[in-house]
């Protein structure tokens, strides 16, 4: 499969605008050659990271998949024949708010995951995540999905890769610096593909200040750095890769990363 990210520096609040600026760089993709199966898109890419508070935010949720970024997503999807993993501002039907992230592909939604471990100042607007981990068929692999913050815990990448996952998309607006790195680890104790795909810039808004680092990365079950980012401009990438390697758990040595597991000591 050809996997990528596109790294995006968004305009606060102008979901439309966010939305075009990527389906011109999938034109650009296209042109060149290098058209992907899945793309990655950053966490919240089409209406900014910074709400005011949540009256700002209840402006710019949308309904998913109804709302007109996830349906503008789909129809890019079926125009461009890919699928997308990417991070939305969620409305529930019951007014509930939601960090959430949707997998779509040209026949619709195909997955819908609400961010399970919300970060600083986005519990002043978002509710933590209600849905499980999801994997799904997508682009050809077996495709998990986590949001940002996610990463700091480690039971999230190890329930996708119990679950089945061979990649794992990963839409964050990173501001801490060690998330990079640590994928390398996320992809290596669970033997999977990652794919984070962060943004770039900052955003002053109502006295909170955020400054995001770029460096989106793939990486391969074996800790390879398969593609990086710059950490202060707009890019995008996409590598091929199989994504049946991820099924194989073995090490040189015999052993089994997931098999080994030593389920009967792992409790207080
Ligand atoms: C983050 O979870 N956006 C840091």
């Amino acid at each position: 499969m050809r996997a990528g990210w596109i790294q995006t520096l968004p305009t606060f609040g102008e979901p439309a605008a966010n939305l075009a600026a990527v389906a011109a760089v999938i034109d650009a993709a296209v042109a060149a050659g290098r058209a992907a199966d899945l793309w990655v898109l950053p966490e919240l890419f089409a209406t900014g990271y910074v709400f005011a508070d949540r009256d700002e935010a209840l402006r710019l949720c949308e309904a998913v998949p109804d709302g007109p970024t996830v349906s503008g997503l789909i129809a890019l999807a079926g125009r461009a024949g890919c699928a997308f993993v990417a991070g939305v501002a969620e409305r529930a039907p019951d007014g509930r708010l939601f960090n959430a992230a949707v997998a779509v592909d040209g026949t619709g939604l195909r997955a819908h995951y609400r961010k399970a471990h919300v970060f600083g100042d986005e519990r002043r607007w978002s509710t933590p995540g209600d849905l499980p981990f999801p994997v799904v068929d997508l682009a050809g692999a077996r495709v998990g999905i986590m949001i940002c913050f996610d990463w700091r815990f480690p039971e999230t990448a190890r329930t996708l890769a119990l679950a089945g996952a061979q990649v794992i998309a990963h839409p964050s607006n990173l501001v801490l610096p060690h998330c990079p790195d640590a994928m390398v680890t996320r992809a290596l104790e669970n033997g999977v593909f990652t794919v984070t795909c962060d943004r770039v810039g900052t955003e002053e808004r109502a006295g909170m200040h955020a400054t995001f680092i770029g460096r989106s990365r793939i990486i391969g079950p074996d800790g390879v750095v398969l593609s990086e980012g710059p950490p202060d401009r707009p890019a995008w990438d996409v590598v091929e890769f199989d994504p049946t390697r991820a099924d194989d758990k073995r090490l040189a040595g015999g052993n089994d990363i997931l098999a080994d597991r030593r389920t009967d000591l792992y409790r207080l």
